[in-house]
């Protein structure tokens, strides 16, 4: 005796739905943000997380799954063993060590080269037509990392980047200008961190460019007030660190929207690490760092030529340089 009477002659579940699987690496603060963000939007049919510590994954797991009723319904299973993230549609990497308070991003490089090096190659064998959504930091050049040790094409390996750093820019400029962010459109591009660059001719408020509108105003001391604010989007995540020991409210919403452009197909912009050479003079070599990307189904799909001044573009290159240097001392 079943606890249904089933209805007799249903037709049989409909071929074109498409079930979909994200898999989350790493079930800390930013790992967790993540998970949940990506639970109110309904967009995955299953969510499969990983994690090294098995007792604090399993609380995770359970703590989603209570809230079932609240939520749109998504079948959530978590294991240290990555079997479980297999047919994945799209993996999101966390793991990892993060800053201790005035660390650099870039100080964590080593420890977590050696963590992707046991994280990548089972991921990718899984789920062979994933796209892979880089997290951990520095998180461009373990983009880079994970597109070697993974040998996808480069379309379906993507850092969140800039993303993140170009919300907090347009945050601090609506704020200023008292008006709603999303109608501020603003990138910061380059790394997501400390050499990050961000690409003022570029902005504009509810379609009027900034910068030639303050000039046309006169009015200077605004600029002042803009690289103010780019230093603001630097010293960010250092003064939340040092105030609540990490960063994970606006990662998590950054990645979970990063995941709705892919898996939605959305062709958005977004600024994501991305493969970069041969884009805006970047010919130095195979370096990974953001640009304003269209993101979709097939991963990243093309980068846009934003306007650059030559001393944005210059300041690119030099981003570009310090990471690439970075990249040749890995051994993978
Ligand atoms: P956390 O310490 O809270 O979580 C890290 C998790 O990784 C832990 O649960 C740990 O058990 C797990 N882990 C360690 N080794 C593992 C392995 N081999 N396999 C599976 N799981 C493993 O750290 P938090 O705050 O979640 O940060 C995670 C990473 O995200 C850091 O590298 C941090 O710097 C980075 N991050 C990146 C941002 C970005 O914009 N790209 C923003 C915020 C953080
Ligand atoms: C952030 O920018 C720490 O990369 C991290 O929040």
């Amino acid at each position: 005796q079943s606890f249904f009477k089933p209805i007799q002659n249903t037709a049989p579940p409909s071929p074109t739905k498409r079930h979909t699987k994200i898999s989350v690496i790493g079930v800390g603060n930013v790992g967790m943000a993540i998970a949940q963000t990506i639970l109110t939007q309904d967009l995955a049919d299953e969510l499969a997380l990983v994690d090294a510590v098995k007792d604090k994954l399993r609380g995770e797991m359970l703590d989603l799954q209570h809230a079932a009723a609240f939520l749109p319904r998504t079948q959530i299973l978590s294991s240290t063993d990555y079997s479980v993230t297999a047919g994945s549609d799209l993996c999101i990497v966390t793991a990892g060590a993060r800053q201790n308070p005035g660390e650099s991003r870039l100080n964590l490089l080593q420890r977590n080269v050696g963590l992707f090096k046991k994280i990548i190659p089972p991921l990718a064998q899984l789920s062979p037509d994933a796209i892979l959504l880089i997290v951990s930091n520095p998180v461009d050049v373990l983009t880079y990392v994970a597109w070697k040790l993974s040998g996808f094409p480069s379309n379906r390996v993507i850092g969140s980047g800039t993303n993140l750093d170009s919300s907090r820019f347009r945050f601090l400029i609506a704020d200023h200008l008292d008006v709603n962010a999303q109608d501020v459109q603003a990138y910061i591009v380059g790394e997501h961190g400390d050499s990050s660059v961000a690409l003022w001719s570029s902005i504009s408020v509810g379609g009027v460019p900034i910068l030639s509108f303050l000039e046309k105003q006169q009015i200077s001391c605004e600029k002042e007030t803009l690289e103010r604010i780019h230093k603001e989007v630097v010293g960010s995540a250092y003064e939340v660190i040092s105030l609540k020991g990490y960063t994970s409210w606006a990662i998590g919403y950054s990645v979970a929207n990063l995941a709705f452009s892919i898996l939605r197909n959305q062709r958005k912009i977004h600024p994501v690490t991305v493969m970069a050479n041969g884009f805006h003079g970047i010919e130095a070599g195979e370096v990974f760092l953001s640009l304003p990307a269209l993101l979709g189904r097939g991963g990243a799909l093309a980068v846009t030529n934003v306007h650059m001044t030559e001393e944005e573009a210059q300041r690119l290159r030099d981003s570009a340089k310090t990471l690439l240097e970075l990249q040749r001392q890995l051994e993978l």
